[in-house]
C-alpha cells in the first residue's frame, strides 16, 4: 500500500525482542522482518466471519468473535507494520487506530483481499470463510408454506487457495489459519498442500476454551516444509506476538 509511515525502522532479532529500541526518527529498532535490512512493512489480517443471505431477514454466520485477527492486527502494528484490517461479522471490539475495511459477504471479503493483498509483506487470514453461499436469495422473506425446505448452496471462491497460487514472483508471505473440530494435525497439513500458502495456524475449534470467540488459543504453526510447532495455550494477543516472530524468523 502506498500509506506506510515513514521512519518505521525494523532490524534483525525476533519483532517483539525486549532489546528493541525506539530510534531517533520514531521507528521500532528490534527484529525479525526484514532479514537484517532495515526495511518498512505493511500487512493485511482478514477476520471474522462471512455473512451469506439467506432472504431479507436470514443468513448463514458462524461463532467468529474476530479476535483472533483483531489481535493480530495490533501486534503487527506494534512491530511496526502499516496494517490493513479486513472483517467479517465479528462480536469482538475491533481496534480503532488500525485501518478497518468492513465486509458481508465472502464474495465482498474476495474483493476487498484482492484490492490489498498483492502490496502486503503479509498476509495472515484468520477469517472464517463460508465455504457455501445460497444460490438464489429470496427477493422476500421466506415463508412457512412447504412441511420441508431446501436451500440450495454454492461454493464461495477460496480466498486464500487464489491469492496463494496468483502471487507470481512477489515476495508477500500468506499465513493461512486452519480450524478443525478432529485429525487437526492431518487436516491442518492436507490444508496447506492444498492451499499453496507459507504457513498455516491450525487451532481445535472443538475446545471451548480456545478457538472460537474465545480470549486465549493454542495452535499449530506448520510451515510448507511441514515444520510443526506448537504455541502452548495463552491469551490471544500472546499468541499472536508469537506467529508473527515465528512467520518472520
Ligand atoms: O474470530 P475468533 O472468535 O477469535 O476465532 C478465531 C478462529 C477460530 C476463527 C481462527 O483462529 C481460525 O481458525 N480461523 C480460520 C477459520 C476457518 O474458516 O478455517 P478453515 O479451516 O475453514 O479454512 C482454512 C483457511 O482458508 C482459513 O485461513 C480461511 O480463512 C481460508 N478460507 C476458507 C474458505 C474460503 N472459501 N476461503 C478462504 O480463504
Amino acid at each position: 500500500s502506498n500509506n506506510t509511515p515513514k521512519g518505521i525502522v525494523i532490524e534483525k532479532q525476533g519483532i517483539f525482542s525486549s532489546g528493541g529500541t525506539v530510534t531517533a526518527q520514531g521507528g521500532v529498532h528490534a527484529a525479525g522482518i526484514g532479514s537484517g535490512n532495515a526495511s518498512e512493512w505493511s500487512s493485511v489480517t482478514i477476520t471474522g466471519g462471512t455473512v451469506e443471505a439467506i432472504d431479507p431477514v436470514r443468513y448463514i454466520c458462524n461463532r467468529s468473535s474476530g479476535k483472533m485477527g483483531y489481535e493480530i492486527a495490533r501486534a503487527a502494528k506494534n512491530a511496526g507494520a502499516d496494517v490493513i484490517l479486513i472483517s467479517g461479522n465479528a462480536t469482538a471490539e475491533p481496534p480503532t487506530d488500525i485501518k478497518f475495511v468492513k465486509v458481508k459477504t465472502a464474495l465482498e471479503m474476495r474483493e476487498a483481499v484482492w484490492a490489498e493483498f498483492d502490496s502486503a509483506d503479509a498476509v495472515i487470514m484468520a477469517a472464517a470463510v463460508s465455504d457455501y453461499r445460497v444460490k438464489n436469495v429470496a427477493a422476500q422473506k421466506i415463508k412457512k408454506t412447504y412441511a420441508t425446505l431446501s436451500l440450495e448452496l454454492v461454493k464461495n471462491p477460496d480466498i486464500l487457495k487464489d491469492i496463494s497460487s496468483s502471487r507470481g514472483n512477489s515476495d508477500t508471505l500468506i499465513v493461512g489459519f486452519c480450524a478443525e473440530s478432529e485429525n487437526l494435525l492431518d487436516n491442518a497439513i492436507k490444508k496447506i498442500q492444498s492451499k499453496g500458502c507459507d504457513f498455516i495456524i491450525a487451532n481445535d475449534i472443538s475446545r471451548q476454551d480456545i478457538g472460537f470467540n474465545s480470549d486465549e488459543n493454542e495452535v499449530y504453526i506448520i510451515e510448507k516444509n511441514l515444520g510443526i510447532k506448537k504455541l502452548e495455550k495463552n491469551t490471544k494477543d500472546k499468541i499472536s506476538e508469537q506467529i508473527l516472530e515465528e512467520i518472520f524468523e
